[in-house]
C-alpha cells in the first residue's frame, strides 16, 4: 500500500532507540524526511543511521538533543526547524518508568512520581505546544502520542507511570477536538508489551520483587508472563507500533482523529 507519505516531513520525539527509533526508519522506509528529537547525545547520528533505511533519493535527515521536560530546549528545536522545513507529523515517543516496582502503590514514595509525570506527561504537552502553530498552519497535519495499555488499566507495576499515560490519552483527545477545525488529526497509539530498554527496567524491578525461592530467570519469567496476560500470547514489536504511527499520519487515516488504538496483542478489550 502506498502511504504517500513522500517529501513530508515527520518528526519523531524520543525517536533514537526503541520504538521510536522503529517509527523514524518506518518513516524514512516511506520516503518522508525525518527529525529525531532525543535527549541521547548520539541523536544525530542516529539520524544519518536513517539513510539507510532511504526509499528516495534526497530525503533528508536531522537530529536534535533535547530534554522534553524543558520546555525552552523544545521551543529552540521547532523554531530552528520552522525556518527549514516545519513538520507535518509528529509523533510524541519519549517516555519513561519510575524503575521501581509498585505494587502495592505504598512501595513507591510520592517523591517517585514528579519525573515520571514530568517525562510522560509534561513531554507531551510542552511538543504539544511547540508544535501545534505549525501543525495548525499546514492544515493536514498530524500529532500522534505514544500512551500505553497500562494508561488504561490502573498497572500495578508502575502507578506514575499508568496515571501518567492516562492522562496522555485524555489530553489527546482534547487536542484532537481543538485542532479537527485545522484539518490536524491526533491519535494515541497504547503499545502492549514490547522488549526495549524502558520495558526492561519496568518489568526487571517487577521481577525483583519475586521471592528469591521462586524466581526464574529474567527472559523465562518475562515469556511465561506474556503468554498467560497476551491474548495472542506473543510479545509486540516495535515495528508493530511503527506500522501503525505511519499509517495514522498519511492520507489513508485521513478521517481517523481522537482515537486511542492498542496494538496489544489483545491484551486490552473494551466490551
Ligand atoms: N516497551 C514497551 O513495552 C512499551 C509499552 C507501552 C508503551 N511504551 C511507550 O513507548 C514509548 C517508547 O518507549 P520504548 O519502550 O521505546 O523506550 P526506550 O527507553 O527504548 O526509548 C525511549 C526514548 O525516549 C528518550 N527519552 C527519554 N526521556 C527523554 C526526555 N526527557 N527527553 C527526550 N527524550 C527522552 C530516550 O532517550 C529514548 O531514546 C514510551 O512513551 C513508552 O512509555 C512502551
Amino acid at each position: 500500500m502506498d502511504l504517500r507519505l513522500e517529501k513530508q516531513h515527520a518528526v519523531i520525539v524520543g525517536g533514537a532507540r526503541g520504538i521510536g527509533w522503529a517509527i523514524a526508519e518506518e518513516f524514512a522506509q516511506e520516503g518522508a524526511d525525518v527529525t529525531i528529537v532525543d535527549l541521547s547525545p548520539q541523536v544525530s547520528e542516529r539520524a544519518s543511521e536513517l539513510a539507510a533505511s532511504a526509499r528516495d533519493e534526497g530525503q533528508r535527515w536531522r537530529g536534535f538533543q533535547a530534554d522534553v521536560t524543558q520546555p525552552s530546549q523544545v521551543e529552540a528545536v521547532f523554531e530552528q526547524l520552522r525556518l527549514d522545513q516545519p513538520p507535518q507529523h509528529v509523533v510524541i515517543a519519549a517516555g519513561i518508568g519510575s524503575g521501581k516496582f509498585g505494587f502495592p502503590f505504598t512501595n513507591l514514595s510520592p517523591s517517585d512520581w514528579p519525573k515520571v509525570v514530568d517525562v510522560n506527561l509534561m513531554g507531551t504537552v510542552n511538543v504539544a505546544h511547540a508544535v501545534a502553530g505549525d501543525l495548525r498552519a499546514c492544515g493536514d497535519g498530524s500529532l500522534t502520542l505514544i500512551s500505553s495499555v497500562a494508561g488504561q488499566i490502573g498497572s500495578q507495576t508502575d502507578p506514575p507511570y499508568s496515571a501518567a499515560k492516562a492522562a496522555v490519552i485524555n489530553f489527546g483527545q482534547c487536542m484532537a477536538k481543538d485542532l479537527a477545525a485545522y484539518g490536524v488529526r491526533v491519535n494515541t497509539i497504547c503499545p502492549g508489551m514490547i522488549k526495549t530498554e524502558l520495558n526492561e527496567s519496568v518489568w526487571k524491578a517487577w521481577h525483583d520483587a519475586q521471592a528469591p525461592e521462586d524466581r526464574l530467570d529474567y527472559e523465562t519469567w518475562a515469556g511465561s508472563k506474556v503468554r498467560s496476560v497476551v491474548p495472542l500470547q506473543r510479545w509486540q514489536t516495535p515495528q508493530d507500533i511503527a506500522a501503525l504511527a505511519v499509517f495514522l499520519a498519511s492520507p489513508r487515516g485521513r478521517n481517523i482523529t481522537g482515537q486511542t488504538m492498542n496494538v496489544d496483542g489483545g491484551f486490552v478489550m473494551h466490551w
